[in-house]
């Protein structure tokens, strides 16, 4: 007896060991509850930047749920990922509770109420595109802060201040800036002295950014802190306003107090669509990314894309042909749902999708020009950065949000510290008239006062079987939309990992150009050759998307995809 038990209780008590061991190593490097294949037990967060991501698992630690952690990393990025993370700017929120309610949340900015159909034109009648790209002008009002104390106030289960506080720490202690934010600060250097000319945290005076500098932003906090201590009214009314207002005096824009004061985000039905058996939980108008996220799903369906394979000419052509078609449509019929009557249902209709495809020949690409947008019959009533969030319960988040350009607008404003958005461009500002990303479009998306621009943005959920399967979404202006249809179809057709389908090489069509961009080794050559002899015209373009995502395994694990391409980071717990 003696013998046998001696020897157990000794295993036993190296056991405990170990597993304290490996319990506090892995807390110290946040593995906690992380499996041997790399997955997660009890939750996730996939951000554009470390920082940002940490911050939400640690208030998913606390307690905090997926929309506590949204809100808590909205912020954050508005002070460590400048460049698209903002309070200046605006986005969407898609959310599925675990219970299996969904819900999304329009805070996208608005034109300005003295906004007006030419005010980009010139007397000729032509654009003047700096006009809505840089400056003051190129502001619409700022939907986040709204959006963020919406979200809280329905879903939120910590205080506002608690979500709060971890954006301000990082803003009054600074943090350490990545190589890549180095460079991009270095290459602005001289813009955001032009827009700025009383200074600005982004600018080094002494020397220029290198890796690992800090970067404190002591207006930004005070910002912050007024947020915290008042939530919307800290934004909208008072000091920060009165700066705001201040700016666009200065620079002639058109944003007043009362625009401010009128701001409201809107809480608007998801549009949901099935593919291949997965429900697809995506966003409605003012974004188009959902409406043609299902097009493209609905196109693709009746084709064998598995057989095909992944990136194979086939697959690709194929691809292309939809896209071209979807975003034929996206130049015609889609805008700001308040002010416009988008023909939801009608695009959304399987039979409608693949009668946009009868005509497509395999022999040759199809014209663009040969494409207009269809015919919906019947009467209707009616550098960006996405994160993706996963509690325990299950709750889901996913939310893409902008200032539009990489710094948007360039113009910080004074005394409050944070950034512009140059969201106005996103508008069709003449008929025709390609924007930033070469999107096209006509009387849906028209300027008119204290509309919303028509967004790319596809912040979007995936359930399967009455569980959540996926959460998605990415930056990347026009490419957005077939981004994140292809990290989908990834996963669904070409059984990949969520690390493997956010990585794996991607391709783009939009209709107008008429060329099909591809990354770089995201075809063979051969591939690429049968194609261009039926016609197609193939360019090789820089990174497309940077898509940050999370996959509930069938274990009920989680596996993080954090895009390569940035410095993007999967955390879970
Ligand atoms: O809302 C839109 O569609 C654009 N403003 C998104 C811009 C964007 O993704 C820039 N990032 N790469």
């Amino acid at each position: 007896m003696q013998k046998t038990t001696k020897p157990l209780n000794n295993f036993k008590i190296t056991s405990v060991i170990l597993a304290v061991i490996i319990i506090i190593s892995s807390c110290a490097s946040g593995q906690l509850g992380k499996n041997n294949s790399g997955e997660y037990e009890n939750g996730m967060v996939v951000s554009a930047h470390p920082e940002a991501s940490h911050v939400g698992v640690e208030i998913l630690k606390k307690g905090g749920n997926a929309v506590d952690a949204a809100v808590a990393v909205q912020f954050a990025l508005a002070v460590v990922y400048p460049n698209a993370g903002n309070i200046g700017g605006g986005g969407f929120m898609v959310y599925r509770s675990a219970s299996g309610e969904i819900n999304t949340l329009d805070f996208r900015e608005k034109a300005a109420s003295g906004a007006s159909r030419d005010m980009y034109l010139d007397s000729a009648g032509n654009p003047i595109v700096d006009k809505s790209l840089y400056g003051h002008l190129a502001s619409g009002v700022p939907g986040s802060v709204d959006g963020m104390v919406e979200a809280h106030k329905k879903y939120g289960k910590l205080s506002w201040a608690e979500v709060v506080q971890p954006a301000i720490d990082l803003a009054a202690n600074g943090f350490k800036i990545t190589k890549r934010q180095a460079a991009e600060l270095n290459g602005l250097h001289r813009n955001l002295m032009d827009f700025n000319p009383n200074g600005t945290a982004f600018v080094n005076l002494e020397s220029p950014w290198k890796e690992s500098d800090l970067l404190v932003q002591k207006e930004l906090a005070n910002t912050l802190k007024l947020i915290q201590e008042k939530g919307r009214a800290g934004f909208y009314e008072g000091a920060v306003a009165d700066s705001v207002v201040a700016e666009m005096q200065r620079g002639k824009g058109l944003i007043t107090k009362e625009d401010l004061k009128n701001y409201h985000s809107a809480w608007r039905k998801p549009i949901t669509g099935m593919y291949r058996g997965y429900k697809i939980i995506t966003m409605p108008p003012t974004s188009s990314g959902g409406i043609a996220l299902i097009q493209l799903l609905q196109s693709v369906e009746p084709y064998p894309l598995k057989k095909w394979g992944f990136n194979s000419d086939s697959t690709v052509q194929l691809i292309v042909e939809a896209e071209r078609r979807v975003y034929a449509d996206r130049a015609t019929h889609l805008g700001d749902p308040d002010f416009y009557a988008v023909p939801q249902v009608g695009l959304l209709k399987a039979e409608y999708n693949k009668s946009r495809m009868a005509n497509f020949n395999w022999n040759a690409a199809t014209p663009s020009s040969s494409v207009l947008a269809g015919e919906i019959k019947g009467s209707e009533h009616e550098e960006t950065t996405h994160f993706s969030i996963v509690d325990h319960d299950e709750n889901a988040v996913s939310i893409t949000t902008t200032l539009n350009g990489s710094y948007g607008s360039l113009v910080a404003v004074k005394g409050a510290g944070f950034l512009l958005n140059n969201e106005m461009d996103d508008f069709s500002v003449k008929p025709g008239a390609p924007n930033m990303y070469g999107l096209v479009g006509g009387e849906a998306n028209a300027i008119a006062p204290n509309k919303r621009m028509l967004s790319s943005m596809t912040p979007s959920i995936v359930e399967k079987d009455g569980k959540l399967f996926m959460v998605v979404g990415t930056p990347g202006g026009s490419t957005i939309i077939t981004s994140v249809f292809q990290t989908i179809i990834n996963v669904i057709d070409f059984d990949m990992s969520m690390q493997k389908a956010v990585a794996a090489k991607k391709f783009h069509h939009q209709w107008l150009p008429d060329e099909v961009y591809l990354e770089k080794d995201a075809m063979d050559s051969l591939s690429i050759e049968k194609l261009k002899a039926k016609g197609y015209k193939i360019l090789i373009r820089g990174p497309i998307g940077r898509v940050d995502a999370i996959l509930r395994t069938k274990w009920g694990t989680y596996q993080g995809g954090a895009d390569p391409r940035g410095d993007d980071v999967a955390v879970g717990y």
